[in-house]
């Protein structure tokens, strides 16, 4: 229900919406003329090369009906057959699995009606293999990658990068696991093959005829669009039956918009293996974890000494709205729930049952918990004199931005140009805007592994601190209400022009994004 002219008023900001509105209306953007793909490099000899298309298709998700969906399908023209995993009845795109040091060509098809392009969240690649939204291709058209796996051994994916289409293309079903392994992660031998469980956590919002519905006003993009069904992997009312075995699960939040904080229904600690850029050091227990949009973590579960026929689940605990959205509660318009209420609707910080385990048969398993997993490389040091860079994140004329400015295809600013090989400090600072508007954003910097060095200013009562880990290499921070986050970001050699944006996908598709330059 787009909000009334007297709602806008109560929330002062009428003089502006219709210009902002009107200036961020998508059917005022002019998409991108078609491009031609950069042609197969003769001397590129790819260990791995697949076709990735992203075509409608329709997948039975609930009774009824048939859900329409886009999707990813890849097909395998060279290499391991292990390299590319399709999913059953799910819209989910293939699971990608590469080893560090492949030579990696993608051939992108995109057969849909719109433009797109395919960005590798997480991993380290030429300009040119990123997916910047400039980069986009016309419908029908083929965009050709070419890389090698730089990254460690990790938990990636991949997903649509098209300007202010992001979020609705991700909606409808755009996106994929990208598992990368190397040498010192297959010598720890933890669980893999059927002992190694994935699990994407998306949320969606279905009409009466179980289409899926999307962001239908301003406010719902502002806020970010949230579901109403919880899917794993693509599909609703997840259960696993599982032995009495250790597992290693990869946890992939690919939600637009919504935070979970993540905990086992019996009050079992959440034992850490590791976040976005891979492995942690040490495994490491935590009661709970929040995990921002575009955020990844691996926990082991080790179901060894329960019995038979016991059950678990993987719940989001209540959080607040106002720790992480937007809390009109105080504002006597019956809160922004009811501002955007809808039958059914699950407001950000709801409780949620996201996957029901089974223990449903007695396995012996031999796998330890290592007590050592990684160690890391000279860049998680903290350099001493890197130079500093305050970023605001901020909220006017209902457009949130960064560092005080929107996004824009091809500009850079001098503070966002660095060289190459260099280490800095960027400090996000969640400022918010006039009234309360404060969110928490999740940050992400395109090709890079950063370290979290601190974190001040959010309120002692948030509930989603009490789930944060800082541990790790991370490519996407959550920054709460409040708060300012600093990392330790190394600039790889990989020279020129990349994305750093808010992760809530209608943040980005609005503008929360800017580039930066390696030089
Ligand atoms: Cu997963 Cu530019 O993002
Ligand atoms: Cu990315
Ligand atoms: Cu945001």
């Amino acid at each position: 229900m787009p909000l009334s002219r007297r709602e806008l008023i109560a929330l002062g900001v009428t003089g502006v919406l219709g210009a902002a509105a009107k200036a961020r209306s998508l059917d005022a953007f002019s998409w991108p003329a078609p491009r031609s793909a950069p042609d197969a490099t003769p001397d590129f000899d790819p260990d791995v090369e697949i076709v990735l298309t992203a075509a409608p298709a329709a997948v039975p998700l609930r009774p009824g009906r048939a859900t329409a969906v886009w999707q990813f399908t890849g097909r395998l023209l060279k290499g391991p057959a292990s390299a590319l995993t399709a999913h059953v009845d799910s819209f989910l795109g293939p699971t990608l699995r590469f080893t560090r040091g492949q030579k990696v060509r993608v051939r992108f098809r995109n057969a849909l009606d719109e433009p797109s392009i395919v960005h590798w969240h997480g991993l380290d690649v030429p300009e040119v293999a990123d997916g910047h939204p400039h980069k986009a291709i016309a419908a029908g058209a083929e965009y050709l990658y070419e890389f090698t796996v730089e990254n460690r051994a990790g938990t990636y994916w991949y997903h649509p990068h098209p300007h202010e289409r992001t979020g609705p293309q991700v909606n409808m079903g755009l996106a994929g696991l990208l598992i990368v392994s190397d040498p010192d992660e297959q010598a720890l031998a933890l669980p893999s093959g059927d002992d190694e469980l994935l699990c994407v956590l998306q949320d969606r919002a279905f009409d009466d005829a179980n289409q899926f519905r999307y962001a239908a006003n301003m406010m719902e993009r502002e806020m970010g669009f949230t579901g109403d069904v919880m899917l794993v992997n693509g599909r609703p009312d997840a259960q696993w039956s599982l032995a009495t075995r250790a597992y290693r699960v990869r946890v992939l939040n690919g939600s637009n918009a919504r935070i979970y904080k993540l905990a086992w229904s019996d009050g079992t600690p959440m034992t850490l293996l590791g976040t976005d850029g891979g492995l942690l050091e040490r495994p490491m227990e935590q009661r709970a974890v929040t995990l921002a949009p575009g955020q990844r973590i691996e926990l082991w579960l080790d179901l060894t000494t329960r019995t038979v026929g016991s059950t678990l689940a993987l719940r989001s605990e209540a959080f607040p709205i106002g720790d992480a959205g937007l809390d009109m509660g105080g504002m006597g318009m019956g809160g922004m729930g009811g501002m955007r209420s809808r039958d059914g609707a699950v407001p950000l910080g709801a409780p949620l049952t996201l996957l029901r385990i089974t223990v449903a048969r007695r396995e012996t398993s031999t796998a330890r918990l290592p007590a050592r997993l990684a160690t890391y490389d000279r860049a998680w040091q903290p350099v001493a004199g890197a130079p500093v860079r305050n970023v605001p994140l901020t909220f006017r004329r209902m457009v949130w931005f960064m560092g005080g400015r929107a996004f824009d295809m091809h500009e850079v600013a001098e503070d966002e140009t660095v060289q190459a090989d260099s280490t800095h400090i960027w400090e996000f600072t969640n400022a918010g805007g006039p009234m309360g508007m404060q969110m928490a954003h999740p940050i992400h910097m395109h090709g890079r592994q950063f370290r979290v060095l601190s974190r001040t200013g959010a309120a002692a009562t948030n509930a989603l601190r009490e789930g944060l880990v800082d541990a790790g290499w991370m490519d996407t921070v959550l920054v709460l209400p409040g708060e300012t986050v600093r990392i330790q970001v190394r600039f790889t050699a990989h020279v020129g022009t990349y994305l750093y944006h808010c992760h809530i996908l209608e943040h980005e598709d609005m503008g929360m994004m800017r580039n930066f330059r390696v030089v």
